[in-house]
């Protein structure tokens, strides 16, 4: 979604901003633009499309020195909510004075109310959104300090926002500020401060960083970082490392980003599960759950939340969950959480998915289980983020950064973090050593599972030739394999735009076969697992009414083989992590479907990366 970068130091603030920009692309966004200080006026540029247009205007209007020298700047990147992809409707906002700037990140949800009032007192504006609004709200509140300003209009907002403020009058500083929205701040190094929404963008100039909390303003110097809240009242956020090489977000030998992170995934495995099995006890050992044997002994239902793939994980663990520990487990859309006002007590284990940590509704569900006293904890990629800081007990994924909008090796990593949590409740419980131990062979195993599905990559780029032209595609699958067919339907429709449903595989008959016609693929996941029997009765249902099967099966299965028209192969695998080397292989074939259709794999359209608004 929206990015934000803000820059104060002693190189060129376009730059550097530009460079910033750039790394916020895998966001998704549908606009940019900029404010710098030049000669004690703001200049802005904006563009709708992508942040190159942005590079050529800021060196067609701002050539040589002018381009070079201003050393404080913000930036943006939009995903539009208020207001159509026009440049007028880009970041940064001005008052009416046009000597203070805003980018934000989030949704002033009362926006048209705001806007009545400064119309009132005889303000117009220049665009649809509710970011102009609050612009012209901290002019309002303007009287020569601006971080009073921001915080005055901020206590007029309701709804969500991450906000860089640059002031004339003020050159010495940038002002930040939180509500459901991320701002982190790179702390200064060689007298430069950078300020963002995402961390990805501060590697490049510092490892240490601080994570602003809900309701933090900060005032942004070259040489330092003050920290109140929005009363003004100054408050102490730490300092931390941020853990991350400036070549996570290069693409290497690869064409695209998702291309590269499908093959980090044996690595991306390897460090989800390192540390992390006890052979000898035959169990998980998953510190950060923070819970005790006792603790664990008393739960009596596992609810996982999440969004999209993050979802899909849970549906994984919903079934890990009941089949190893003996309890009831559910996944639940984080979006409709708190509105249904689920019934939740202590005993119930609350299990947050997400890969970027920021994703609005499920920061949202959060905080409603906290709220009903439920025991809360967070699955993350993303170290820092607000759900992973929220919860204050969770797993990291460890992952490595994931830049490519769809998700892939995150949702790996989630599905083994989960099989690890429900062996770890399962043998607090009922779960024999000897199942136990097994289970923990086949999660070590992985990595080197999904090694054998990337050496097909060849084979599954020739399988997908076959399937470039066409508009509709079906993916069926039963038990495990149903999650893996609503992922593997997630990321064709994503990346490839063509219309892909994932169904589970009985349901078929129910209606969505109406829409079978001759020739229309259907991706079967008939991996050797139980339940495979009855997926392949399904899949005669729509051989019978002409459909192309394309078949995700176990290596040396002939008789499963025999069943497909094409089929992509992986290998034989515990039930309960075969799931992870299918979804590898619909990852592939997908990003080669795509390819050959020529679509932005990386950025498809509409979407972003990190979903902060509701
Ligand atoms: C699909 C995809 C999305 C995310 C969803 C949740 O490829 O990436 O469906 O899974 O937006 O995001 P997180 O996991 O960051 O909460």
């Amino acid at each position: 979604m929206c990015g934000i970068i803000g820059y104060i130091g002693k190189s060129e603030a376009p730059a550097n901003l530009l460079k910033g920009l750039k790394k916020l692309e895998y966001r998704g966004y549908d606009s940019a633009g900029m404010a710098v200080f030049d000669n004690g006026r703001l200049a802005v540029a904006k563009t709708s499309g992508k942040v190159s247009a942005l590079a050529e205007k800021v060196r067609a209007e701002w050539p040589g020195e002018r381009f070079a020298r201003p050393p404080v700047g913000i930036a943006h990147t939009r995903w539009a909510t208020h207001g159509s992809p026009t440049s007028l409707n880009a970041h940064p906002h001005l008052d009416a004075s046009g000597g203070i700037a805003l980018v934000h990140n989030g949704i002033i949800e009362n926006y048209r109310a705001l806007r009545a009032r400064l119309e009132a007192k005889g303000h117009g504006f220049l665009s649809e959104t509710d970011t102009e609004i609050l612009a012209r709200l901290i002019g309002e509140f303007y009287s020569g300090d601006i971080f009073d300003a921001v915080c005055g209009a901020l206590h007029q907002v309701e709804g969500t926002f991450g906000i860089a403020v640059l002031c004339a009058q003020e050159p010495d500083r940038i002002i930040v500020a939180r509500r459901g929205s991320p701002i982190v701040i790179g702390v200064g190094v060689d007298g430069e401060c950078v300020a963002a929404s995402d961390a990805s963008v501060l590697v490049e100039h510092t490892q240490r960083v601080i994570y602003l909390d809900d309701n933090d303003a900060a005032i942004v110097r070259a040489d330092g970082v003050e920290i109140r809240d929005l009363d003004n009242v100054p408050v102490t956020r730490a300092v931390v490392g941020l853990d991350m090489a400036p070549s996570a977000a290069e693409k290497g030998r690869f064409a695209h980003f998702m291309h590269k992170e499908i093959h980090e995934q044996p690595e991306a495995l390897a460090n989800a599960i390192r540390g992390r099995l006890d052979f000898t006890r035959a169990t998980a050992v998953l510190s950060g759950m923070g819970t005790s044997p006792r603790e664990l002994s008393e739960l009596e239902r596992v609810v996982m939340v999440g969004c999209g793939t993050s979802l899909h994980a849970g549906m994984v663990g919903e079934y890990a969950f009941e089949d190893l520990a003996d309890i009831h487990a559910e996944v639940q859309q984080a979006a409709e959480f708190r509105y249904r006002n689920p019934i939740l007590d202590r005993r119930a284990f609350v299990v947050a998915i997400s890969q970027s940590g920021e994703t609005a509704d499920t920061l949202a569900a959060v905080r409603e289980a906290q709220q009903k006293g439920a025991f809360v904890m967070s699955l993350c990629n993303v170290v820092g983020s607000t759900i992973a800081r929220e919860t204050g007990r969770g797993v990291y994924l460890h992952a490595g950064p994931e830049i490519s909008v769809a998700s892939t090796k995150a949702f790996t990593s989630q599905v083994v973090v989960l099989l690890m949590m429900a062996l770890k409740l399962g043998r607090g419980r009922r779960l024999s050593r000897e199942d136990g131990l097994a289970l923990a062979r086949a999660i070590d195993g992985v990595p080197a599972l999904v090694s054998r599905v990337l050496e097909a990559d060849p084979a599954i780029a020739a399988v997908a030739e076959r399937f470039v032209e066409g508009e509709h595609a079906f993916y069926i699958g039963r038990g495990l394999m149903h999650p893996v067919a609503l992922e593997g339907a997630l990321k064709l429709k994503e990346i490839s735009y063509i219309h892909a449903e994932g169904y589970h595989a009985a349901e078929l008959k129910h209606g969505p076969i109406a829409l079978l016609a001759p020739g229309v693929p259907v991706v079967a996941v008939a991996c050797d697992v139980p339940g495979k029997d009855k997926t392949l009765g399904n899949i005669e249902e729509c051989r019978a009414r002409g459909a192309r099967i394309l078949g995700v099966v176990t290596e040396g299965d002939a008789d499963t083989i025999a069943c497909m028209d094409s089929v992509l192969t992986v290998p034989p695998a515990h039930p309960l992590v075969a799931t992870i080397p299918a979804v590898v292989a619909l990852q592939l074939f997908a990003y080669h479907v795509a390819r050959l259709r020529g679509c932005p794999i990386d950025q498809p359209r509409n979407l972003a990366k990190s979903v902060t608004v509701e």
